[in-house]
């Protein structure tokens, strides 16, 4: 049976990193991907990115509308491997930390709470104000794996491919998916 992934797309900044994502699970047969891409991130992909919306919606196995509370993704009862937002808006990640499932990103990741399931967040903004902290710090004591979109520069990127590259990679072990995407430290030793 294939690994069942569900990717929240919120509005922050940083659209090009659930692109690359979605393309790598897409290329790997043994995960099946369910989609949510919020109004928001739409108005993001046309001005950050060159991909279409059509395009980006084709490489999910699955897709809802945020606002499609009815879903598959929004009921515990459909079993999934792991959830990851990315890029995670600073609303988004507010509406999880108060249990707000008004949409359908924030009530599949409730449901990924409750039902004590992998949820990895991408949280992007900056600076981050002690509102922003504090909801990520309760959600990472529920057990929640914050993954911001820091780069490393220790496997020396050249490109902004590189640096993306890398953060999948970071995305992808925490999904405890077998990849190779990006250099890791003492790859070369
Ligand atoms: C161009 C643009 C960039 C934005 N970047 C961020 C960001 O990096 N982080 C953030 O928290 N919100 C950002 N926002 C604001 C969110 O899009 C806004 O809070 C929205 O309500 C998020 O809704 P969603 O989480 O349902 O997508 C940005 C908005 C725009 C138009």
């Amino acid at each position: 049976m294939k690994k069942r992934i569900v990717i929240g797309v919120s509005g922050a900044s940083g659209i090009i990193y659930a692109i690359d994502l979605i393309k790598r699970l897409k290329a790997d047969s043994t995960i099946e991907t369910h989609g949510i891409i919020s109004d928001w991130a739409k108005q993001n992909l046309k001005l950050e990115s060159e991909v279409s919306l059509k395009e980006l919606e084709g490489m999910l196995d699955y897709h809802y509308s945020n606002r499609d509370l009815g879903a598959a993704v929004a009921s515990g009862s459909f079993l999934t491997d792991g959830m990851v937002i990315v890029p995670a808006s600073m609303k988004t990640v507010a509406g999880i930390s108060m249990g707000f499932g008004d949409s359908l990103i924030s009530r599949a990741a409730d449901v990924s709470l409750k039902e004590q399931r992998k949820l990895i967040l991408v949280p992007r903004e900056t600076p981050l104000n002690a509102i922003h902290l504090e909801n990520l710090t309760k959600l990472a004591r529920l057990g929640v794996q914050i993954i911001p979109p820091i780069p490393a520069f220790y496997s020396q990127p050249k490109t902004i491919e590189d640096i993306v590259a890398h953060q999948s990679m970071k995305l992808m072990d925490a999904l405890g998916i077998e990849n190779h995407v990006s250099g890791r430290w003492k790859d070369n030793d």
